[in-house]
Order: C-alpha cells, then structure tokens, then sequence
C-alpha cells in the first residue's frame, strides 16, 4: 500500500515541479541569447535541458522537505541536503507548492492532521498538561490554553502570538514553555521549528548586539522557512538587549492583508521573565489576606499592576524596549507565587515521574525544607518548586 503512492509521487513530482520551476527563482534571463549566439547543436535542446535539470534538482528538494515533513526520522538526511545546497532557500512559492504537495500526497495515505507530521498541535494534551501538571497556576493555565488555540486556530493570522511570562523563579514559567514545545510539535523542544534563546547563554556580551540582531534575524528566517508553525522561547528575557528585540519588530507588527494572503505562517513568541514577580507576589499576598481564596484571583487583579511595573522597569532592556512601549505584546501572563500545598504536589509529581514510591511524610519533609516568605505569613516557597526533583533523592530508600 505504501509503495503505490510513494512511486505515484516520484513519478509525478518532476511534472508538477516543471511547470513551475521558472517561477521558483531560478530564472536566467541571459540564457536563450547565449543559446543562438554559440550555434551549437540545435536551438533551444540546451535550455531544455538546463530546464529539466534544474526541475530535478529542486523536486530533489522538494522530495527531501516533502518527506520531512510525512515520513519521521528521515530529517538526517535532509539536513545533509540543504547544506549541500547551500544558497538555495525556499521562496514562498516554494512554501506554497510543498503546501499544496502534501496535502496532494496525504490525500493517498494517512498523514497527520496538520498536514506536516512535525507539526502535533495537541490542544487536549495541553489542556491535562496544564491542569494536571502545572500547580497553583490556574490564570497562566487557563490564559495559556485560550490564547494559543485561538491563534492557532485562525486560518491566516495578521501577526506573531507574544506572550510574556512573568514570575518569581520556580513558578512554572519554563515548565509551560516546555509544555507548549511537547504538544505542539512532535519533536517537543528538538523540534526544527521551535528555537529556545536564552539570553546571557546566546548574547552574553552587550558589545556585539549587533552581530546578534544579525544572527538572530537570520535564524529567525530559516526557521520560518522550514515550518509554517513556529516556536521561539527567550529565556531570561529582562536581561535582553533592546536592540536584539528590535530584531523581533517585523514579526510583532500586523502585516497587510495581501502580505498575509501570501504568507499563512503562524509564529509564537515566548518571553520567560523575573520582571513585575514581586508585584504579583504583592497582589496576591494582598488579597489573600483581605479573604479572598486564591481560586477566585483574576487576570483583572493582576494584569494591570503587572503591565505598569513593566513599562516601568525601565532599567531592564525589556521594559525599555519598543515592544513593550508600543504594546506589541499580546498578553502579559501572570505566575502566582506557590504556597506550601503547591510544593506538596510538586514532590509528589517528582517521585510518580520516577516510579518510585512515597509518602505523605516524604512530601511535607520535602515542602519544610523550602523557606517561605513573607517573614511573617510565611505564605510563598521563595523558590517556587525549583529543584524538587533533586531534593527527593533524600529520601530514597
Ligand atoms: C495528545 O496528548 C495526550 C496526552 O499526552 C495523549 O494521550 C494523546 O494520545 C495525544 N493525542 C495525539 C493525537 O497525539
């Protein structure tokens, strides 16, 4: 069953990639001149060869990007490919046609949904992921969940997804980030779609901001070559340059409808920060106090404070940035500090992660051993859940 419509498409591919191979970049205005003026052998034969071949060399790429995106673990290869044919990169035609090329072949064989197997898009597994796993968090797990269907629903989105995640360290913030990558692409975070920057690791010296902006921009570029769908994390986004934000501009701004109508890329941007976390802490401790029961904390409580904290900080490149000035980021999504039930629950997933066994007494030992702040209350893990699952080695029998 399998080889019918595998050898359907070795056939058919040159054929279909003839007729279109002018268009694709390739055009040589000089070359049918050349052609009369060398008198040699029969006018036209040479171009028509020039033609054939440069069709066969593109539906080799075009073969090679098609199974990537159908046949898994075959991407090795590819990879070998592109780079020997450097230079090359795919115009949006090109896009276009390995668009309408898969959903052609997947019309004979089970593909995925998505039409790109790389691509999972799994809402269902997001949503147990986000109300399974991530403790304490109902507001980012509700927001997260809304916003990234909603815009991945959209047939052709007018601009990138940015939603910027702030909160005290341990709160989950990596933890979604990482979710995100796992049900959105098949290859989770290894995903030749999905690029994770983190900032004093990937643009350590302010002095070379330029060559940055440059490097990213292109990576950029060539991620969105490869995939329709993207993902990019920025990691501990408060110690970004404002100038390598500016790099990201395009991608925020809305893009005319005809930009869009030749162009139907989804992109998210992740920012993950420390920003405005002690005035989440603050709000929340607040309304704790006045009686209110976590649960019932809305993003209306929060996303006000956080924003002006953020427009405010402007001694970090990120509040100084123009994204933020110029309200290009869609949601800012708040963490809530943990309390010592969420740690609890924490511990708990680390030993059912390892299949190992536990106890109600390992869980609270665990939990004691987190300080908790304010001196008074002593109501929130300063460290959120971070580094539980080491702390659980103490307790293996
Ligand atoms: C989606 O994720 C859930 C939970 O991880 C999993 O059980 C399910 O098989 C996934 N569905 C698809 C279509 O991959």
């Amino acid at each position: 069953m399998l080889c019918g419509p595998r050898h359907l498409l070795w056939l058919c591919l040159p054929l279909l990639l003839a007729g279109t191979s002018g268009q694709l970049g390739a055009s040589r205005p000089g070359a049918g001149a050349e052609e009369e003026d060398s008198g040699r052998g029969w006018p036209g034969v040479r171009g028509l060869r020039e033609q054939l071949r440069e069709a066969t060399a593109l539906s080799k790429r075009y073969l090679s990007l098609l199974s990537c995106r159908i046949w898994p673990g075959k991407c090795e290869e590819d990879a070998a490919a592109s780079a020997q044919s450097q230079g090359w990169s795919l115009p949006l035609l090109g896009q276009q046609y390995l668009d309408i090329l898969t959903t052609w072949y997947c019309t004979f064989q089970d593909c995925c949904d998505s039409g790109d197997c790389r691509i999972s898009n799994n809402f269902s597994g997001l949503e147990a992921d986000l109300k399974g796993r991530l403790h304490g968090q109902h507001l980012a797990g509700e927001l997260v969940l809304r916003t990234v269907r909603g815009y991945l629903e959209l047939p052709r989105p007018d601009k990138a997804l940015v939603l910027s995640f702030h909160g005290w360290s341990g709160t989950g913030k990596n933890f979604v980030a990482r979710m995100l990558a796992e049900n959105l692409y098949r290859d989770g975070l290894n995903s030749d779609c999905v690029q994770v920057f983190i900032a004093t690791l990937h643009f350590p010296h302010p002095k070379y901001v330029d060559l940055y902006k440059e490097k990213l921009a292109d990576q950029i570029r060539k991620t969105q070559e490869r995939c329709r769908q993207t993902l990019f994390i920025f990691d501990e986004a408060e110690k970004l340059h404002p100038g390598l934000l500016e790099a990201l501009r395009p991608y925020l701004e809305r893009q005319a409808p005809e930009a869009r109508r030749a162009n139907s890329r989804k992109t998210i941007i992740l920012f993950l920060s420390n920003l405005g976390g002690k005035v989440v802490n603050e709000v929340v401790l607040n309304l704790l106090k006045a009686g209110w029961s976590r649960e019932e904390i809305t993003i209306e409580h929060l996303e006000p404070h956080l924003q002006a904290e953020i427009v405010a900080s402007t001694d970090s490149g990120f509040g100084n940035s123009c994204m933020v000035k110029e309200n290009l980021i869609d949601f800012f999504v708040p963490f809530l500090p943990l309390e010592y039930r969420h740690v609890r629950l924490c511990a708990r997933d680390a030993f059912l992660g390892q299949e190992l066994l536990y106890t109600e007494e390992a869980l609270d030992e665990i939990a004691k051993m987190m300080t908790y702040v304010p001196k008074e209350e002593q109501l929130f893990s300063s460290q959120g859940c971070k580094s539980i699952s080491q702390r659980i080695n103490y307790f293996l029998p």
